[in-house]
């Protein structure tokens, strides 16, 4: 049977390669990717990380996985937030990569963050036991996964009945006027700044292709919805710039 095809940005690829071509691209820029998520986005990251905690509002003892968690920005804000109400929490950080991880790893070394637990392991296929988890967090994580279906059940999965997701994704731009300025900005500087920063351009137009491919708001909202979370509800960043997609497993 032939392999089914899916998109890496905007070209089309064999399912069974995806996942290693989306490897590639984040080993490349590992050591240089918080660096450049300042500098693409002038910090602005930093405030929708911090928006998704906010509303994420964690609680001390919850036991927390943020999946595609990279180098560990929303686990380490998660963290901070539950310490600030006076406890804390089991937070694991999930990502298929083993060089985000690493760099992870080093950030809480250098942070003093010892608690946490990373794991190695794709969203797809979560090493996690069903109904364990009160909350589960993915930041641009998701368009990545070759089957989004496949991680949206696997949150649901691992949730508590009663348990929170929430997903912080780049999304499509609602406001008049700003999704041409944003456009010129991505396709024309985001690839050199990438290359100059990197030295991979091409890892930075995949991410640019795989954000414009990624379904819109209320298309998501189905996806998340015919996963069987509930209460589906909807925060743009920045006109939609980016979204968060908030529900719960009921
Ligand atoms: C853009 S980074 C986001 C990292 C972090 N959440 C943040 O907001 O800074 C995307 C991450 O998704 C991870 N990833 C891609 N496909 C994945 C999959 N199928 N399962 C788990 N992680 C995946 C990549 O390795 C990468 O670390």
């Amino acid at each position: 049977m032939p392999d089914p095809i899916t998109s890496f940005g905007y070209r089309v690829v064999p399912e069974s390669e995806k996942q290693s071509l989306v490897r590639d691209v984040f080993s490349s820029v590992a050591s240089r990717y918080d660096l450049m998520n300042d500098l693409m986005s002038g910090g602005v990251h930093r405030l929708w990380k911090d928006a998704l905690v906010e509303w994420l509002n964690p609680r001390p003892g919850w036991r927390v996985l943020d999946v595609a968690g990279g180098t560990g920005d929303i686990a380490f804000r998660i963290a901070g937030a539950v310490r600030r109400r006076g406890g804390a929490a089991d937070i694991a950080v999930c990502d298929v990569n083993p060089d985000m991880l690493r760099e992870g790893m080093r950030r809480a070394h250098l942070k003093g963050e010892g608690g946490m637990n990373w794991l190695c392991a794709d969203a797809e296929t979560l090493p996690v036991a069903a109904a364990s988890i009160d909350a589960y967090t993915i930041a641009f994580g998701i368009r990545n996964v070759t089957h989004t279906e496949r991680a949206l059940a696997e949150a649901r999965r691992v949730l508590k009945p009663g348990g929170r997701f929430l997903c912080l994704e780049f999304s499509r731009v609602e406001a008049a006027g700003l999704d041409v300025l944003y456009d010129r900005f991505s396709f024309s500087v985001l690839p050199r700044l990438g290359d100059a920063v990197t030295g991979d351009a091409d890892a930075y137009q995949y991410l640019i292709e795989s954000i414009r491919r990624f379904p819109a708001q209320a298309a998501f909202t189905k996806m998340v919805e015919k996963a069987g979370l509930s209460r589906v509800k909807v925060r743009n960043m920045m006109g939609g710039i980016a979204a968060m997609h908030s529900a719960w497993r009921l």
